[in-house]
């Protein structure tokens, strides 16, 4: 079923042929904002649905199976109603589960977000380096293969927080949680050893930058947090170029999409709006767990 929740804000890509490219960027709720924004700026010509799979949040807590079921058929959903040009995984909990699969399902190509263990190699001085994610990441071959390749000589500290990613919707929402219950999470990233401690701290779940500010207040010493939003716009626009000259950004062509909805409160409307995202609709999609 579908609920347009503000009059005007679907469009059908069929009936408005433009050259500028449909980006879809999907996560399991409000993290993907933080590349959202980032490939916003890079093409702000471009039409956005920005998907968020809210009826199967958290995805820390799937199995990988249960999660690659999940992405598929959402994916299967959103690229039959948007046909989108490019699509960007925002999510690291999805992408080292799930990119294989979906590159095989579907033609259209997909930009994933994986824990920027290279970049937090090349950053440290101490070799301390922390990746700070969602469980599902931590416990993935891929993020430990990640490590192997670019991180051989580093203490990597892999710290899979439970709820994080709670937190910062919560945040977002409007319900920010106490100092206390945040660096309950946080202080497992500072490790203190013989030779030095954690200088690097990448931020390998797309909702963790949304609490950044609290965590840089928060932190017992100072650290590089590295955040791979940047990095993911610049690869999108390496694979579909840079804005079309003359194609100016209309917000009315960038929508956001749910799978429940059932948390969108007023503040979080608010916050869609601040991100350039006004308009918003349901695709129900209830996560059915086996
Ligand atoms: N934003 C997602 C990520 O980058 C995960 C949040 C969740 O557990 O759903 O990993």
């Amino acid at each position: 079923m579908r609920i347009d929740l503000l009059a005007g804000a679907s469009y059908n890509p069929a009936v408005m042929p433009s050259p500028v490219p449909t980006i879809l960027v999907f996560d399991s709720g409000l993290g993907g904002l933080t590349v959202f924004s980032e490939v916003l700026k890079a093409r702000p010509d471009a039409r956005f649905v920005y998907a968020g799979d809210d009826a199967g949040f958290p995805y820390g807590r799937l199995s990988q199976e249960a999660l690659t079921a999940r992405v598929l058929a959402v994916m299967e959903r959103l690229i039959g109603l948007y046909d989108p040009q490019l699509v960007v995984i925002a999510c690291n909990t999805a992408s080292t589960a799930v990119l294989p699969p979906l590159r095989e399902r579907f033609s259209v190509p997909f930009v994933g977000t994986v824990p920027a263990i290279k970049p937090a190699a090349l950053a440290t001085k101490t070799g301390y380096v922390t990746v700070l994610a969602t469980p599902g990441t931590v416990a993935r071959d891929y993020t430990r293969d990640l490590i192997d390749t670019y991180a051989g000589g580093c203490r990597v500290n892999l710290v899979g927080s439970r709820r994080l990613a709670g937190f910062a919707e919560a945040e977002l929402a409007g319900n920010p949680v106490s100092d206390a219950e945040l660096l309950d999470e946080l202080l497992p990233c500072f490790v203190e050893g013989e030779g030095g401690r954690t200088d690097v701290v990448a931020l390998s779940c797309t909702h963790y930058p949304l609490l950044l500010p609290r965590f840089q207040k928060l932190a017992p010493w100072p650290v590089t947090w590295i955040d791979p939003a940047p990095a993911i716009a610049r690869r999108v626009t390496q694979l579909i170029g840079p804005p079309v000259p003359g194609h100016e950004a209309d917000e009315n062509e960038a929508i956001a999409v749910f799978t429940s909805g059932a948390g969108i409160t007023s503040a979080f409307r608010e916050a869609l709006t601040a991100k350039g995202l006004p308009a918003v609709l349901i695709e129900d999609m209830p996560l059915l767990q086996g």
